[in-house]
């Protein structure tokens, strides 16, 4: 099955947005499997962000992610890693649509609140890069066939 890792970054923590995002996963349908409020080391960060190593924003990202607390989730059901993507918005969030969790709640690429992965193999790496073994839940929601026919 699907799953994608859906994590609200530093600023979305400290500017209590935690609650609204996680809403917004939730209110659409897909199955929270993971959740943790987490300090991210350096290396982490490093490690999850490598394919932007060589832009020049790289630095400045690493100590962005590992400035706070961020939210790590993960999310599954069919079609949740593009679904995802578009309920986040696109990375500029002066561009992103109204709607949108960037487009509604931020101004700035650089504090973008949220991340999402952006294809099943990377939602598959990312999970198992952020949590640990027993950390992600399977479990059936009592709305399942409420949301599926
Ligand atoms: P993620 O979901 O966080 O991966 O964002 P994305 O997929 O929309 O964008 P991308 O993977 O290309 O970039 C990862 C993150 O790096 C962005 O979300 C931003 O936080 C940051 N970033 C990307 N481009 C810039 C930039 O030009 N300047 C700065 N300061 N940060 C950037
Ligand atoms: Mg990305």
């Amino acid at each position: 099955i699907e799953e994608t890792y859906i994590m609200v970054k530093p600023d979305g923590v400290q500017r209590g947005l935690v609650g609204e995002i996680i809403s917004r996963f939730e209110k659409k349908g897909f199955k929270l499997t993971g959740l943790k409020l987490f300090q991210c080391p350096k290396e982490l960060a490093e490690e999850h962000y490598k394919d932007l190593k060589s832009k020049s924003f790289f630095p400045k990202l690493i100590d962005y992610i590992t400035s706070g607390p961020v939210v790590c989730m993960a999310w599954e059901g069919v079609g949740v890693v593009a679904s995802a993507r578009k309920l986040i918005g696109v990375t500029n969030p002066l561009q992103a649509e109204p709607g949108t969790i960037r487009g509604d709640l931020a101004v700035q690429t650089g504090r973008n609140v949220v991340h999402g992965s952006d294809s099943p193999e990377n939602g598959k790496r990312e999970i198992a890069l952020w949590f640990k073994e027993g950390e992600v839940c399977q479990w059936t929601p009592a709305q399942a066939p409420w949301l599926r026919e």
